[in-house]
């Protein structure tokens, strides 16, 4: 169940929820026999999120596969390291370096990339209805998802000068090396790349401009700038990669939907809420117990890992009216949980919106017109959908 967790939810409108099958905290065994309290309703998940004192973030980064020695000497080869800087600081570096990232993602900096998105979207969606009235097939993946964040990011936060596949390549091995569950020979293959990746980054870390010089000025050592890119690199563009495919498939079955955002009667801002409520590329994300306590009545022990469903948060009827069913603008469509919450809460929340609200209008019609060739496949894993092509035809 962990590492197909999206798989436990409806998707079918009507079918009744899920979550009311599940207890409220849940003891579940991963594939090494670790046990983790799975947290299944929103406002427990919420409580976590926001007690850093009860519940710290130090094992957000932590591999899901413990890492067997071949594959952490290919790691340490590459002098790779990654010490708390984001996600998994809970300690008193993480103020600053989080005001740091702020600015570079301001909601005005990323208001001002809007229309040269736009402008892309709209020449790629040109291209695309031309070759579907060839009865040509299209992957929507490739064409409007897999690239797009990662060049607006690239323009808002001085990125290294890596090939886009490179970058993209490296970003889905992190997801896999340390959320899959794997084999040693497919760890020190991940690792490998990881680490070749890692050691580009040191020496943009060193020399970059962007956000690398800001934090190098405010005095942060090498290795917190690589820490900081690096889960910039993978945070700031593969999950709404993911979220734009999984978004553009869910409103392919959403006809109602597409037809109000033709004639205006939907806003695209309700839609891009329902879609990360329904369908968060993040499904779950962890904290640990720093103490003996207790959650939802059952006894969590200091070091307990807890995975917090981030998408069942979303479709828990004890905060939205009809928790399965796509509505946009419905009473709590926007108490989901898919960017977290707290001192750790994403801060990429506007650049993601920005960018799914963008790719959403200029869809919308192609979107109509189209039919499922084949939908995308995800892996296992614990926390990300990570989708790959997505095939549609006139
Ligand atoms: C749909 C897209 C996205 C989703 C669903 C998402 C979700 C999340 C979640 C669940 C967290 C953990 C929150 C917590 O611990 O409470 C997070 C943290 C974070 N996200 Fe996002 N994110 C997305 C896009 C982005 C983008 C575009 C960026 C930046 C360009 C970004 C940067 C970050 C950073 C830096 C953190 C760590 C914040 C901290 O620890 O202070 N994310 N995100």
């Amino acid at each position: 169940m962990l590492f197909r967790s999206w798989e436990q939810a409806p998707t079918a409108a009507g079918a009744g929820s899920g979550i009311a099958r599940w207890p409220e905290v849940v003891r579940v065994a991963d594939h090494v026999g670790v046990e983790h309290l799975l947290v299944t309703r929103h406002a427990l998940v919420r409580r976590v999120l926001t007690d850093p004192a009860t519940y710290r973030p130090d094992n957000a980064l932590d591999a899901v596969t413990p890492m067997p020695v071949a594959a952490l000497r290919i790691l340490a080869a590459h002098r790779f390291r990654l010490p708390p800087t984001l996600a998994n600081n809970g300690g008193a570096s993480h103020p600053g370096i989080r005001a740091l990232v702020a600015d570079a993602l301001h909601p005005t900096r990323v208001a001002a990339q809007r229309d040269w998105l736009a402008a892309l979207v709209r020449r790629r969606v040109a291209a695309l209805d031309a070759t579907l009235a060839t009865g040509a097939p299209v992957d929507l993946h490739a064409a409007l998802a897999a690239d797009l964040p990662l060049r607006v990011l690239a323009r808002l936060v001085e990125l290294p000068d890596a090939p886009v596949s490179a970058v993209k390549d490296f970003a889905r091995a992190t997801l896999e090396l340390f959320w899959a569950p794997l084999d040693a020979g497919r760890q020190q293959a991940l690792a490998a790349e990881v680490g070749r990746f890692h050691r580009l980054l040191r020496e943009f870390a060193t020399t970059g401009g962007g956000l690398a010089a800001a934090l190098r000025a405010a005095g942060h050592p090498p290795d917190v700038v690589v820490g900081a890119l690096f889960f910039l690199l993978v945070a700031g563009q593969e999950t709404t990669s993911q979220f734009l495919t999984l978004l553009m498939h869910r409103l392919t079955g959403e006809q109602a939907v597409l037809a109000g955002l033709r004639d205006g009667s939907v806003a695209v801002a309700d839609v891009v809420e329902e879609g990360l409520r329904l369908e968060p590329p993040i499904v779950t994300w962890r904290r640990m117990a720093a103490v003996d306590t207790t959650l939802g009545g059952t006894a969590v022990a200091a070091g307990t890992s807890i995975v917090l469903w981030l998408a069942g948060a979303g479709r828990d009827p004890a905060t939205v009216d009809s928790p399965d069913e796509f509505r946009p603008g419905q009473r709590g469509s926007r108490r989901h949980l898919a960017f977290g919450a707290g001192a750790h809460r994403c801060v990429g929340d506007q650049l993601a919106r920005m960018e799914a609200a963008t790719v959403v209008a200029e869809t919308a019609p192609l979107l109509a017109g189209v039919r499922v060739l084949r939908p995308p496949r995800y892996p296992d894993n614990l926390t990300f959908r990570m989708p790959d092509a997505f095939l549609v035809r006139r």
